[in-house]
């Protein structure tokens, strides 16, 4: 059996789509309407994720942060290798270790760990979603402090398609693939694409660190948060995560989804002015 955690997310939804032929079991939170089985647990009370998993099953582990996010992600991993699961195949994001800012630090911890829990893995280590984009912009602006730079964006349902094949091809001991769309692209020129397909001018604007954290709180965030993840755009910016990778191809068979194949798909889930 496949578990899925996540089911109900970004890319738990479209990995169960694609998992359809399968024994499939969705865990989840509350009642879900969703293309296979579920049952309900919640990653916050681990037992209930365990309770789940019997000998040669695999696990498909993905969750929105949270506080405790790391403990109940490494308690699940423990639970999985006394359940004697087949594989683990889990979401990071490109670039993660300990100690680094916001999510790079939590699942450089999960990492870590599930690399040494003895079962076999594979995690996923993506760049930025496409799927953030329509949320990015509000009337016809993008703020962000990434400067000229080239950023990459993948589109989240090339991480489900690469978790459905490795959930589904004999398990491997352990392997980090690094995900990426197919290009990097600053900015601007991600502003004026989504602009040219939504069919109105959307335009990029850099703000320096301290007032793109500024800007975040003003909508809301909290000044912490929003003074990291500032930053870490500029630090997204400086080319360190831009170069694209062949992975998404060698592990599906097909290139990974471009801009403008996200910006077709998605036009309607960007605001209208
Ligand atoms: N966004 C990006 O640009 C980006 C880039 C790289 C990596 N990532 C990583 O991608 C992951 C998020 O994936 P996603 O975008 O597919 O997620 P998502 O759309 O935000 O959905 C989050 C999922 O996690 C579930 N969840 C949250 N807390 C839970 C809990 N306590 N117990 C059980 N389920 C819980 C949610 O269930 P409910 O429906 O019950 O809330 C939902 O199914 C994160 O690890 C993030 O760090 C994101």
């Amino acid at each position: 059996m496949i578990v899925v955690t996540g089911a109900t997310g970004t890319i738990g939804r479209a990995l169960a789509g694609r998992l359809s032929g399968h024994d499939v079991l969705a865990a989840v939170r509350r009642p879900a309407d969703l293309p296979c089985a579920y049952a309900l647990a919640d990653l916050e009370r681990p037992e209930t994720i365990g309770a789940l998993l019997s000998p040669g099953d695999r696990l498909f582990l993905n969750s929105s942060l949270f506080p405790g996010f790391t403990a109940a992600h490494r308690a699940v991993i423990d639970l999985a290798a006394r359940a004697g699961v087949a594989q683990i195949v889990t979401v990071s994001v490109r670039g993660a270790r300990p100690g680094q800012r916001l999510g790079g630090g939590l699942h450089g911890e999960v990492d870590a760990h599930l690399r040494a829990s003895g079962v076999p893995y594979a995690i996923l280590q993506p760049t930025g979603f496409m799927q953030n984009l329509p949320g990015e912009i509000r009337g016809g602006l993008m703020h962000g402090s990434y400067g000229p730079g080239p950023v990459n964006y993948i589109d989240a349902r090339d991480i489900a398609d690469v978790a459905a094949a490795l959930l589904t091809r004999p398990a491997g001991p352990g392997s980090d693939h690094v995900l990426t769309g197919p290009e990097s692209l600053p900015h601007e020129r991600i502003a004026e694409r989504v602009g040219a397909a939504l069919g109105r001018p959307v335009r990029y604007v850099d703000l320096p660190v301290p007032e793109m954290a500024a800007h975040l709180e003003r909508q809301g965030m909290p000044a912490p948060f929003a003074a990291d993840l500032a930053a870490l755009m500029a630090e997204t910016g400086d080319g360190r995560w831009a170069s694209a990778t062949t992975e998404v191809e060698d592990i599906t068979g097909r290139p990974p989804r471009t801009l403008e194949d996200f910006l077709t798909d998605h036009r309607t889930t960007f605001a209208t002015p």
